[in-house]
């Protein structure tokens, strides 16, 4: 999506005859919006389309949790236990029609080749690195990283250390936010990070190996499995707009003010219907009179969920590395009692966050349930000396 790109070899023009060892390659054009979209064109050694079995097919099953009331929430997920793969360990805490967050912390490894069919993805690495490997070549990855990852790309996760794996999927397209690109597609001065900070596949491996290679499809809300006769990673070339890329948090570069600057100026990706915001290291507002912590707002048509990755919240009390906080619409949120005059004067927050906003009401999973604090909602009130409140929160805290 961001810019040309070519691995291996490809023939000189696009549709002409291209031959490996004197077989005939198989040329496919991977690409959006029929013909006119971003699109790659890979050549491969088999029939992409050849499967020697066509396995079972999953249908994905959400646990829907019905709150009986509507509040803000907070959710700790560092403690979750670990289990499945970088795929089936996706635990789903809340999503709508436009994107699906779930955490993951693999217990395994991946023995099968996955594909989403159906969606785009962004895995925001909070824990671990490795390398993605991919039909595109491959990607390393280390912590802070997000990785993009196309629909209709297959790839195998080989991971290095324990992961823990924020995940963002969605039917729609995640793109580089409108205003940060010219007319041709370039990253314009101004814009939080530059093309230099995209990192797509670095090595094209082709495999020619014979054998059976299961490949999970995500499709029509479900896992298709279909068995190869061949390895899938077959590509001897490829080039175009559409592959998967990596971009560290750490590259993105902050944007500050003499007073505060809203939530647009952190956005890293738009989806449909839905932004991912990098909240980074930075130095504040230095207007002598600026608040340097975020004004309250009501988020009217927005859900804002929000997960902390490291360093401490100047605007939250009580949130620990790995917690998400869910600001739903329709309610004002804000930072906490005494936290506005508190920044007064700061110079600058070490805090590193990911949020995602969405357009649309989330649904939550009995997931987000078992993690629910339960109190956060009570966090803006201040009982009188002595009271304590229903959830036990006292006035100092
Ligand atoms: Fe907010």
């Amino acid at each position: 999506m961001p810019f040309y790109q070519r691995l291996g070899d490809v023939p000189r023009k696009r549709h002409i005859q291209f031959r490996d060892n004197g077989t005939l390659l198989t040329e496919e054009v991977m690409g959006l919006e029929g013909f006119s979209g971003n699109e790659s064109i890979l050549y491969h050694l088999q029939s992409p389309c050849r499967v020697m079995q066509i396995g079972e097919f999953e249908p994905i099953v959400r646990e829907e949790w019905v709150p009986d009331t509507h509040q803000h929430r907070l959710m700790n997920t560092k403690e979750i236990a670990p289990e499945g793969d970088e795929v089936t360990g996706r635990r789903l805490l809340m999503w709508n029609n436009d994107v699906e967050i779930s955490i993951c912390r693999p217990s395994g490894t991946m023995d099968y080749f996955f594909r989403n069919g159906e969606g785009d993805e962004v895995i925001f690495v909070h824990e671990g690195s490795g390398t993605l490997e991919t039909i595109f070549g491959d990607l390393p990855y280390r912590e802070g990283d997000y990785i993009v990852i196309p629909r209709g790309t297959t790839y195998r996760f080989v991971p290095e250390g324990e992961q823990r794996h924020l995940v963002f999927e969605t039917p729609g397209l995640i793109e580089i936010p409108r205003r940060y690109r010219n007319q041709y597609g370039q990253i314009v001065e101004g814009a939080p990070y530059y093309h230099r900070d995209i990192h797509p596949p670095a090595q094209l491996n082709t495999h020619r190996e014979k054998g059976e290679f299961p490949v999970k499809v995500r499709v029509r809300g479900g896992y298709q499995t279909y068995v190869l006769d061949y390895h899938p990673f077959d590509v001897v070339g490829w080039d175009g707009y559409l592959f998967p890329w990596t971009f560290s948090i750490h590259d993105f570069e902050p944007i500050t003010g003499r007073i505060h600057q809203p939530p647009p100026a952190h956005q890293t990706f738009s989806g449909r219907n839905f932004v991912i915001c990098s909240f980074c290291p930075r130095k504040l507002d230095f207007d002598p009179l600026a608040v340097p912590i975020p004004y309250h707002h009501s988020n009217l048509q927005s859900e804002e969920m929000i997960y902390y990755v490291s360093g401490n919240f100047g605007s939250r009390k009580g949130v620990d590395v790995g917690s998400i906080t869910l600001h739903p619409s329709g309610l004002p949120h804000g930072p906490q009692p005494g936290l506005a005059e508190r920044s007064i004067g700061m110079h600058e927050t070490g805090e590193l966050a990911v949020m995602c906003d969405t357009f649309y009401p989330l649904k939550l999973s009995t997931l987000a349930r078992d993690l629910d604090d339960g109190k956060y909602a009570y966090s803006w009130y201040e009982p009188a000396a002595g009271e304590t409140t229903e959830a036990g929160l006292t006035s100092h805290l």
